[in-house]
């Protein structure tokens, strides 16, 4: 069963280092978009819908719905600034940096110019802020709510993505697990999930177990999503089925029921704190005691190339669990880092380890990764 176990693990590695390859190789190949020759002289009390209307508009259209290819002379489709998901899903920092630097910096088309040296830092602020009023429906959570992934606090923000995440323990009994995550957005605020675990376990020197674990099943909603204050809360439910072989140690054997709630608040411009705790109702006491969890990520975001390029978030998260009738409090410390991979930066990778800080008797540190795929923003193979 070994080179079953590491065969994966060499994959992922594989896998990482081939999308790394690709990036690199792309970033190199990435025409320099011309300075722009379309900013007009603006006046100095010039608002986002001015500069918006004398810079953007033969583009993007009056309405920024996008201009036609016969206006445009291409055949790049626009994107249509007032369609609520389009709108709403990136961060700030990411069109402030396409209108700065010109659509290949987030790995889109060319014609999008650079106007970096035409308009000041102020007035590409006021045309995002002009961009995003132009969807007229508040309930779209903003991107700028939407704070990086760590690997055991969840997010309190609705998204479509998937997470492949691998955990390895190489002291004490060894043991490989992975967890493919699958995230869907419904509408503006909710999103369900569905967590299949595939586990080896060593058991004896020379013997593994591999198998399904036990499958989750989440929903999700934010209630809160507030801009100004940099604030986001999500409440939901999951329910986790005995799909795993727990007679061989691989999933619980029983059913576990979990309300959970989960916040999140930006500090200053880059940094962040995600909380998120939850009650586990077993159907078995007897086999698993009912427990009670937080979860804490704090982390700062760094983007290289003066905020323009590759972003890094160093987090840590601190992890509290603790059984009903009188379990000692479990606590776990784990620092890993979060970098993107594409210039869209919706493919991330992260690695970590997570370092047992109580209970220290017979429990390991674990190495952990995972790779994550924002759908909704990329393809998988688009190497941008
Ligand atoms: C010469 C045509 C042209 C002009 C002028 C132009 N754009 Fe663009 N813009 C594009 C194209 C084309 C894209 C889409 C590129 C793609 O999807 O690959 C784009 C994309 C964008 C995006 C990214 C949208 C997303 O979905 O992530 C933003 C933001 C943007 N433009 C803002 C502006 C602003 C603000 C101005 C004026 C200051 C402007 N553009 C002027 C052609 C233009």
């Amino acid at each position: 069963m070994v080179p079953r176990a590491l065969t994966s693990v060499v994959v992922a590695a594989i896998l990482y280092a081939g999308v790394a390859g690709a990036i690199s190789l792309h970033a190199a190949q990435d025409a320099t978009t011309p300075a722009t020759s379309l900013a007009n002289a603006l006046p100095p009390d010039a608002d986002g819908e001015y500069i918006f209307k004398n810079n953007c508009a033969t583009c993007h259209g009056p309405d920024g719905k996008g201009s036609p290819q016969s206006v445009v002379g291409f055949d790049v489709p626009l994107p249509d600034f007032t369609d609520c998901p389009t709108n709403t899903v990136e961060p700030f920092g990411d069109w402030n940096s396409v209108i700065h630097r010109g659509g290949p910096i987030r790995g889109l088309d060319h014609h999008m110019p650079a106007f970096g040296d035409a308009l000041s830092d102020a007035q590409i602020e006021s045309v995002v802020k002009y961009l995003w009023s132009l969807c007229d429906n508040p309930a779209w959570p903003r991107g700028d709510l939407n704070f990086p992934r760590a690997f055991f606090t969840e997010k309190a923000f609705p998204e479509s993505e998937s997470v492949w995440t691998t955990g390895i323990s190489t002291s004490g009994p060894k043991s490989i697990g992975n967890d493919l995550v699958y995230e869907h957005r419904i509408k503006q605020r909710s999103q369900y999930e569905i967590t299949i675990p595939i586990e080896f376990q060593q058991t004896t020197p020379s013997g593994w177990v591999k198998g399904l674990g036990d499958v989750e099943f989440a929903l999700r909603r934010s209630f809160i999503a507030n801009l100004e204050h940099s604030f986001i809360f999500a409440a939901g439910g999951a329910v986790t089925l005995p799909t795993g072989k727990d007679e061989v140690g691989v999933g619980e054997g029983v059913t576990v029921w979990e309300p959970f709630a989960m916040f999140a608040k930006g500090i200053g411009a880059n940094g962040f704190v995600q909380v998120h705790g939850g009650y586990m109702a077993s159907s078995n006491r007897t086999n698993v005691e009912n427990s009670t969890y937080l979860r804490q990520a704090w982390g700062y975001t760094y983007a290289q190339d003066h905020g323009f390029g590759r972003a890094w978030t160093p987090m840590a998260e601190v992890l509290w669990s603790k059984e009903s009738h009188g379990g000692p409090n479990v606590v776990d410390v784990v620092p890993q880092m979060q970098v993107s991979l594409t210039k869209l930066q919706h493919i991330l990778l992260s690695v970590g380890v997570s370092v047992p800080a109580t209970e220290r008797e017979g429990r390991h540190p674990q190495f952990l990764t995972y790779f994550l795929w924002d759908w909704f923003d990329g393809g998988l193979f688009q190497r941008k």
